[in-house]
């Protein structure tokens, strides 16, 4: 085998690890299902991927035992509370345009929907809160009943993910 195959023959092997990845990465899809969105879906989903990027923030700090950083979680609670307040009028009646995953059980149930809402606003004070008491277990606990929030509404109202 020449030096040439031997260098090659993993390389070719390589990519095609990386196009069956991209073929059936579920957030490969995701951000195509993103990029295709307009309109107030797309604004929602803007909306939601923030509040996404700031959980995913608030639980490495609040499990971290070195990294645990009151002001910083009390910053991101609030404004997680503050982008909150965009959430309802991001679901205009009937709009499940494609690439959109809201049920129309939204609309069917518009005020449990509307409670969940107000639940994650609470619940991000409350985090808020907790965290300005310097108390991490506290805010660990109150992080967790913020995410159950977010979960809570995916549950009923967006497309299960195959
Ligand atoms: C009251 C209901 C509700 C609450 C509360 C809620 N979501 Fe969502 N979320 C939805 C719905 C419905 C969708 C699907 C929107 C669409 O595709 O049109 C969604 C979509 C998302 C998405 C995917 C966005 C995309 O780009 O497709 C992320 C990420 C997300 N939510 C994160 C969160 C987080 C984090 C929280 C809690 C802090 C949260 N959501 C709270 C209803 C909710």
């Amino acid at each position: 085998m020449s030096a040439r195959t031997i260098l090659s023959f993993p390389r070719g092997r390589a990519l095609l690890l990386v196009t069956a990845l991209a073929a059936t990465c579920p957030a490969g899809q995701a951000v195509y299902a993103h990029e295709e969105a307009t309109g107030v879906v797309k604004e929602r989903m803007d909306t939601m991927k923030q509040l996404g990027k700031r959980m995913k923030t608030l639980k490495s700090l609040v499990r971290s035992s070195s990294a645990y950083d009151a002001t910083r979680v009390a910053s991101l609670a609030g404004e997680i509370r503050g982008i909150s307040d965009q959430v309802e009028s991001g679901f205009p009646a009937g709009s499940i345009e494609h690439p959109s995953e809201a049920l129309p059980a939204i609309w069917e149930n518009w005020e449990r929907f509307v409670e969940l809402i107000d639940a994650m606003k609470t619940e991000s004070e409350k985090l808020g809160e907790a965290a300005r008491d310097s108390d991490q277990r506290a805010a660990l606990k109150q992080f967790a009943a913020l995410g159950k929030t977010c979960r809570g509404c995916h549950t009923d109202f967006r497309q299960k993910k195959d």
